[in-house]
């Protein structure tokens, strides 16, 4: 157990774990990490080494592998959003794009990339009061998080909200809704199957389900379990 509070936010693609994650550090003073960001630019590496091409369904994981140690991962703040580093890189917007989406949940299936990355999220972890966001932060990362919350939405409301995300931010403006929902639900299906560490909701961990609620109410809703913990 550790005297640094962790709030360990789980779940599917989309479900506003990112969201609501950045607004409940604000509020409390903690620090966001964002461990999707991290298995993003491993792929995007993995991508930029030739290891990866949009569509390929098996990769060479000693390659993957080999690459961790040269990619450095960092973070920083911005007011408008967190910015991603891959080594002195501003990958920020590179991570969020289809190709990555395809191939991301291939490489964080990697076990090694998971050992890796974990360790880090750890070793953040153990330096300040943190709310982590991602798939496995509950039941692998932080299993002792005084708050434990796994975030769900229908996948049709997912889908659509990452829709109208692309559109205001001009990613993929190109990507149709339908095409966003099924990449939404096979990469749920892959890291939901993989063999390690997949994405399921802890025992200790509290069902939020946003379907149809806006996000100051499910924060708020969040913020009243942290403070129920704090008391
Ligand atoms: O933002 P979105 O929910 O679309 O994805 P993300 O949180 O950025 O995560 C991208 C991918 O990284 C996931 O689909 C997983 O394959 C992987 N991931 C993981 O395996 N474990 C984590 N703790 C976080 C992300
Ligand atoms: O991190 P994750 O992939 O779980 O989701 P996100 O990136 O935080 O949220 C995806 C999109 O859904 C964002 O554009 C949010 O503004 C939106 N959202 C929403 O409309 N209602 C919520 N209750 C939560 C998120």
């Amino acid at each position: 157990m550790t005297d640094k509070m962790q709030v360990a936010i789980d779940g599917p693609a989309s479900a506003g774990k990112s969201t609501i994650a950045k607004i409940i550090a604000k509020e409390f003073g903690y620090i966001y990490v964002d461990t999707g960001a991290m298995y993003r630019t491993i792929t995007l590496a993995a991508m930029r080494a030739g290891l990866i091409v949009p569509g390929q369904e098996t990769v060479d994981e000693a390659a993957v592998t080999a690459l961790l140690p040269k990619t450095l991962i960092g973070f920083t703040p911005d007011p408008a959003g967190q910015r991603v580093f891959l080594n002195d890189e501003d990958v920020s917007e590179a991570i969020r794009h289809s190709d990555v989406n395809g191939l991301v949940s291939m490489i964080s299936a990697i076990p090694a990339v998971r050992t890796d990355l974990v360790k880090r999220q750890r070793d953040i972890a153990a330096s300040a009061s943190i709310v982590m966001d991602g798939r496995d932060i509950g039941t692998t990362v932080l299993p002792d998080a005084q708050v434990k919350i796994f975030l769900v939405a229908s996948v049709e409301e997912r889908a659509a909200r990452r829709f109208k995300e692309n559109q205001e931010k001009g990613i993929d403006t190109n990507d149709t809704l339908s095409e966003i929902e099924a990449s939404i639900a096979r990469r749920d299906y892959l890291d939901s199957h993989r063999e390690v560490s997949p994405l399921v909701q802890a025992a200790d961990a509290q069902l939020v389900d946003t379907t149809g609620i806006d996000i100051p109410t499910v924060s708020a809703n969040i913020a009243s379990i942290i403070n129920e913990k704090l008391k």
